[in-house]
């Protein structure tokens, strides 16, 4: 069996034998200076100014909602447009904090939102914010995205959770919006086992992200904010300044173990994109060229492309069906990331009024007729002709 993920981390043995080390010689576990250390040099590598590091992705993309919220940058109530291709905690976070979510369809050739189905959107719905999410390493033209966007006072936002290192002309994807999520999820790009991340220019944001992240209260800001925000609010005492709270917040925080696998692994990220390009390559020069069998997907227009699981969208749900059954006890497979999320029991629940919006999308298309296969950097060349044998030959 070819398994969605085959392993825990990159180089596993030798980092599982740091960690044990690492934690044995620890006298705190508790949020400190790795995950101090990690979101400094996540920051750099993704060339943003701060990085606030959660204990997952789901939780990155909820700190983002509730913090802009708290900024007042989005009200309760607003329409957001988000991609009908993504994943649950992508969606669900706008809903439970009370917006409007308005589904954007995807191109069936890129799998994301496109500046054309955007403005398409935008014809009936007035949204105040885009949570775009770049699928599988992929992405449309973005940059046109952020333009229309920028010129339609739209507030831009990215779900990077899929797309770590990943660059399109010249830039890196969750660096178009004003912040951007990832997750460090087994078998993403880089593995913290859980955890995920904000990363943001904003110096307001990010101070928000770091109260929202924990209880609400000042604790993990500097001296000179600390003393900003207990001016403001009148807080002179030293014993209620450590537990007052200043807005609505959660406990998303992670642990020196998440911090120190985040300084461990993300040396190894350069290489395990470049592998996974590599496969992805191979597999989709094969693949792609039976359009009698599957849709191409387009990636020319990608600088680097950094993909951790392989899309096959099927030209009927014949074809989709054929090989599900002929994957069994063979290669893992799952239907592409969470497909459209209009047709999940939680959107029609909740968003009901919003059901109409894209039927007959792309999106519903992917759900129907798509599924995903695992790329990761210890594929084998041997798994590589496997899956060749079943999806080309
Ligand atoms: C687009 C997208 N957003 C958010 C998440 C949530 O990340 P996590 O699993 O780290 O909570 C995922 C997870 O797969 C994802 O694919």
């Amino acid at each position: 069996m070819i398994k969605l993920i085959k392993s825990t981390f990159y180089n596993e043995k030798a980092t599982k034998d740091a960690l044990c080390k690492f934690i044995k010689e620890s006298e705190k576990l508790s949020i400190g200076k790795e995950c101090a250390d990690f979101e400094k040099s996540f920051a750099d590598y993704q060339g943003r100014k701060h990085c606030v590091f959660a204990n997952s992705g789901s939780s990155a993309n909820l700190a983002l909602i509730q913090a802009l919220l708290n900024l007042g940058k989005i009200k309760k109530g607003d329409m957001v447009g988000f991609s009908s291709l993504t994943w649950s905690t992508n969606v669900m976070p706008l809903i439970q904090l009370g917006l409007n979510t308005i589904p954007v369809d995807v191109e069936l050739n890129t799998l994301n939102v496109s500046s054309k189905t955007l403005l398409k959107t935008l014809k009936k719905y007035p949204i105040k914010m885009l949570f775009i999410t770049n699928l599988l390493g992929f992405c449309d033209d973005i940059d046109v995205i952020a333009k229309v966007c920028k010129e339609k006072k739209i507030l831009l936002i990215e779900d990077n959770c899929e797309s770590l290192g990943t660059v399109y002309k010249g830039q890196k994807l969750g660096n178009f919006s004003l912040a951007s999520t990832f997750s460090f999820y087994v078998g993403h790009h880089m593995s913290t086992i859980e955890g995920g991340a904000v990363c943001t220019d904003d110096g307001n944001l990010d101070t928000m992200l770091q109260m929202v992240r924990a209880h609400g209260w000042d604790r993990n800001l500097t001296e000179e904010k600390q003393l900003k925000i207990r001016t403001k609010h009148d807080i002179n005492s030293s014993f209620y300044s450590r537990y007052t709270f200043y807005d609505l917040g959660y406990n998303l925080r992670t642990t020196e173990i998440n911090g120190f696998l985040g300084n461990n692994q993300l040396k190894y990220l350069p290489q395990i994109i470049k592998e996974r390009e590599n496969n992805f390559l191979t597999l989709a020069k094969k693949i792609y060229a039976r359009t009698d069998k599957y849709y191409p997907i387009r990636y020319d227009h990608i600088d680097i492309l950094s993909n951790f699981a392989f899309p096959v969208i099927c030209k009927s749900a014949a074809i989709r069906d054929g090989l599900v059954k002929k994957c069994e006890n063979k290669i893992e497979i799952r239907p592409i990331v969470g497909g459209d999320m209009t047709l999940q029991p939680f959107f029609g629940k909740y968003m009901k009024k919003y059901l109409h919006v894209n039927t007959n999308s792309n999106a519903k298309l992917v759900h129907e007729q798509g599924l995903y296969f695992g790329n990761n950097p210890e594929l084998t060349k041997r798994e590589i002709q496997e899956i060749v044998n079943v999806f080309v030959v």
